[in-house]
């Protein structure tokens, strides 16, 4: 399926925005909504480029940069800070050879800060993708990152 495809496989309504952003965003193999992407999904919305950039900038779950195949939020929110977040955080950083915001050589994994992910019952949490994972330690954080790996094809 195209982007066009993709954009109008729901109503040009405004109340649709997000979820085309997610559809597009989805599609691209560099996971982040390109310029020319934004600029397809305001004409088609028929609101300003200005609004759909500020939305796509907005909310944590967008990027407009490239992004590797999967993205790793960790939970930066005071309770998983008191939790052990300071050391699970470090221990991705030291893991992966990134640091927040950056992307692994290899392309599969962006490490991203993230606030609450309303999991705080399990915390340190952090999210891969839409799958949360709790109650971190430094053997669980490799185990599940080398799984991760090996599920690539
Ligand atoms: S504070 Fe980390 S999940 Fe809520």
């Amino acid at each position: 399926m195209t982007t066009s495809q993709i954009i109008r496989s729901l109503e040009p309504t405004q109340d649709n925005l997000l979820a085309i952003l997610h559809r597009v965003q989805d599609a691209n193999p560099a996971n982040f909504l390109d310029q020319p992407e934004l600029r397809e999904v305001a004409d088609y919305l028929e609101l300003p480029y200005s609004f759909v950039y500020g939305v796509a900038t907005f909310y944590s779950m967008f990027s407009v940069k490239p992004r590797g195949r999967h993205v790793v939020r960790v939970c930066a929110s005071p309770p998983c800070h008191l939790m052990g977040g300071r050391t699970i955080r470090d221990e991705l950083r030291e893991y992966l050879g990134v640091e927040f915001g950056d992307t692994t050589e290899d392309g599969l994994f962006t490490l991203e800060l993230s606030s609450c992910l309303g999991t705080c019952g399990i915390a340190p949490a952090m999210m891969i993708d839409g799958e949360i994972f709790g109650n971190l330690d430094g053997v669980r954080l490799r185990e599940i990152l080398d799984r991760k790996r090996r599920e690539e094809p």
